[in-house]
């Protein structure tokens, strides 16, 4: 039998916000796969992530195979912008939508986590932000850019560098990248571009260090374009995925499963020799250097 059952792992997913992005996939067909789910939601968006779980609006999304809806142990609030409690400013802190949070930098999250389960398995790194994505590079500011590198590529390494310690021997981490950051795709600015690069390449890094140190694999999976809140926000996602429609050298649909059940891989005994990795999940996309729908080649 494949040995697919995650049954008594447990995994933390960070950057869920509702059911139409990565997170959710994975943190659905990990579940699908026994796994018990944890998830850091960003800390502006946690009440309202919380009331709709509660009130049934993913319920539909939340369908297992076999009928019943996947759980979530617990969601935490978190920044994974600020590391301790002494890197948030003075005006986040007093911003209405944290005024009343607490325990929501990378480490406190940990801490909790560590409090409330011992333990974790499989740490997932779901997000990204960027303040000025719209602005293309070279109008980019220096604040923009290293924003965008905090929120999108450092939060992995703070993360790896906090759950570290808390995630038991042969367990996985997985965060999710974009081809942009090794070929030029016009409108994906603001330096995200660049934290992508950074991100894959601390990948790297991390599957060294924290191979050595804790016998933990760290992985990065390329994803195609999927119309998730965040890739609304850039602008103009709806062109990206025809685009892949027209030419990618598979033509089924592109959708956020494909995604998961690559994470299920990555994090699974299946994976346990496989550390350092971009794992393309597009569809073929990256393996293009012609677009065959351009009128160029009509003449
Ligand atoms: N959608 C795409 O086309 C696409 C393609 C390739 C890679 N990705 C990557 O997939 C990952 C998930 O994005 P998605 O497209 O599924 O969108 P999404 O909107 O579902 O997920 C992004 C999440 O990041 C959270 N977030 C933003 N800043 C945060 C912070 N400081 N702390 C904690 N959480 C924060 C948001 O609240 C949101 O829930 C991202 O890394 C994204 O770059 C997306």
């Amino acid at each position: 039998m494949i040995p697919l059952d995650l049954t008594g792992k447990r995994a933390f997913i960070a950057g869920i916000g509702d059911d139409n992005g990565f997170g959710f996939a994975i943190a659905k067909k990990l579940a699908e796969a026994g796994c018990e789910i944890l998830v850091g939601t960003w800390t502006p968006i946690v009440k309202i992530f919380t009331k709709s779980w509660n009130n049934g609006k993913f319920d539909e999304s939340r369908k297992l195979e076999d009928g019943t809806l996947f759980d979530i142990a617990k969601v935490y609030s978190l920044d994974a912008a600020f590391d301790t409690p002494d890197d948030v400013p003075a005006d986040v802190k007093e911003n209405k939508r944290y005024k009343d949070a607490t325990g929501y930098t990378i480490s406190e999250v940990a801490q909790l986590v560590k409090e409330d389960f011992g333990t974790i398995d499989i740490l997932v790194h779901s997000l990204a932000n960027s303040p000025e994505v719209k602005k293309p590079l070279l109008e980019t500011s220096r604040a923009g850019y290293l924003a965008a590198m905090s929120s999108s590529a450092y939060s992995y390494v703070s993360l790896l560098q906090h759950f570290g310690p808390l995630m038991n021997e042969g367990g996985a981490a997985l965060s999710l990248t974009y081809i942009a950051s090794e070929r030029v795709i016009p409108g994906y600015g603001g330096g995200m571009s660049s934290a992508k690069a950074a991100l894959e390449s601390d990948t790297r890094t991390l599957a060294w260090e924290a191979g050595r140190k804790w016998n933990i694999r760290s992985n990065v999976i390329s994803a195609g374009p999927l119309g998730s809140r965040a890739a609304k926000a850039i602008g103009f996602i709806e062109k990206m995925i025809a685009y892949s429609e027209k030419n990618a050298p598979l033509i089924d649909s592109f959708e956020a499963e494909d995604v998961a059940n690559a994470a299920v891989y990555l994090s699974s005994p299946l994976a346990r020799s496989v550390t350092g990795v971009t794992l393309y999940v597009d569809n073929g996309l990256h393996a293009m250097g012609l677009a065959s729908d351009s009128p160029t080649l009509d003449n």
